[in-house]
């Protein structure tokens, strides 16, 4: 079997560059561990910023997000036991975000690809890829049945999310730097059928720990709290989570609305980069060349921006085997990598509840947060980063 573009992986990252692709009249097989009914319903993200929701409605894949995601204008920081509104219709002349969970993203792109007659595998094991350097790289595998497969192709994306096996073919050392930081605290994520306790999501700083109140749908709320990054789902009953959202958000002008918990699991938190992104024919995007602490709501954007720029590269070259883009994928993206790293450590080193701290930590977190919020500039800087600062 011989395509243009091998992906190995059909997260947000490989499926949506297979799509953009295919739109530039490029073929490509995406390659998938998981099954579709595992890929379709696993729990993730749920923030799409501007550039991700405009991306799909512009190459074909909006109706549904359209239709079921929910805009939002702004988000509440909370401090202090106020909230202070950051404003994205005033602050980024009419850009917002929109909740709508990653597995409907996900959904939504193996429908159109699979109505185009895209070639996704799904349910593969063993994925290797070999010659990346040479210009007739190959990937080996064993189907969803078991049997021994070869795909032949030009250029091969490395989609496979932060659990990687592609990233380790960029020599380390040599080539390649992995800078890398852990965070001393998780999340502790619940979803709940219960009614929205907040038109916005809070994001609340309390000396007690960080919360944050999100949505699903109208019937199903997710909410999170920060928990040690040694702790267990065990440890927390229902009572429990909810009388510690309440303790860490309930104040003026916010009550929490408990309801029915029916999934509970805990995040980890870290942040890392990996320099470069590309090696001979091989090109790394999404969390297999990087992750993002959840606080900004970034990973999935950022796996988007990614894909968005591969694919100009990738079919530049299909067009005029100039390899000007290719060669200069990393640089395209890094900045914007970077800059999201920054926002996302950002705002969670002011959130958060800092372990040890005697409460200097937590003035000098609350001096920050009403400096920022005060300012147009402090507000608008936030904002900005909120929903995505313009692909172009
Ligand atoms: C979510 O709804 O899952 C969510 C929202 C905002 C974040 C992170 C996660 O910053």
């Amino acid at each position: 079997m011989n395509t243009q573009v091998g992906i190995v992986g059909g997260g947000p990252a490989g499926l949506m560059l297979s799509h953009l692709l295919h739109l530039k009249g490029i073929d490509s097989v995406v390659l998938e561990s998981r099954t579709r009914e595992e890929v379709e319903g696993t729990i993730r993200a749920g923030v799409l910023e501007q550039n991700t929701v405009d991306l799909m409605v512009d190459t074909g894949l909006g109706d549904r997000v359209k239709r079921e995601g929910l805009t939002h204008h702004g988000i509440e920081l909370r401090f202090g036991g106020r909230g202070h509104r950051i404003d994205f219709d005033e602050l980024t002349n009419g850009r917002a975000v929109t909740v709508y969970p990653q597995h409907e993203v996900l959904k939504d792109l193996i429908a159109r690809r699979l109505e185009d007659d895209g070639d996704i595998r799904f349910g593969v094991s063993d994925v290797q890829v070999h010659g990346h350097t040479s210009d007739k790289p190959k990937i080996t595998y064993l189907d969803a049945d078991g049997n021994e497969q070869t795909l032949t192709c030009a250029l091969v994306a490395g989609c496979d999310g932060s659990r990687t096996s592609t990233r380790g073919l960029i020599p380390e050392t040599t080539v390649r730097t992995d800078h890398f930081r852990q965070y001393p605290f998780a999340w502790f994520g619940i979803l709940a059928e219960a009614p929205p306790s907040s038109e916005e999501l809070i994001y609340a700083n309390h000396p007690r720990g960080f919360a944050l109140i999100s949505t699903r749908t109208p019937e199903v709320q997710r909410h999170y709290l920060q928990v040690d990054p040694d702790d267990s789902v065990d440890n927390w009953s229902d009572d429990r989570i909810w009388s510690e959202l309440h303790a860490r958000v309930d104040g003026e002008g916010a009550e929490i609305k408990d309801g029915k918990i029916f999934q509970k699991s805990i995040l980890q938190f870290r942040s890392f980069v990996c320099e470069p992104m590309q090696h001979g024919n091989l090109f790394l995007a999404g969390d297999a060349a990087h992750t993002v602490p959840p606080t900004g709501a970034k990973g999935m954007n950022l796996a988007i921006a990614d894909v968005y720029f591969l694919s100009k590269a990738m079919s530049e070259y299909f067009a005029t085997r100039s390899r000007a883009g290719l060669e200069g994928y990393t640089d395209s993206v890094l900045p914007r990598v970077w800059r999201t790293q920054h926002f996302s450590w950002w705002m969670s080193s002011m959130l958060h509840r800092l372990p040890g701290d005697t409460g200097f930590g937590h003035k000098r977190q609350v001096a920050e947060l009403d400096m920022v919020t005060r300012s147009v500039a402090g507000r608008t800087l936030i904002a900005e980063n909120y929903v995505g600062t313009p692909l172009g």
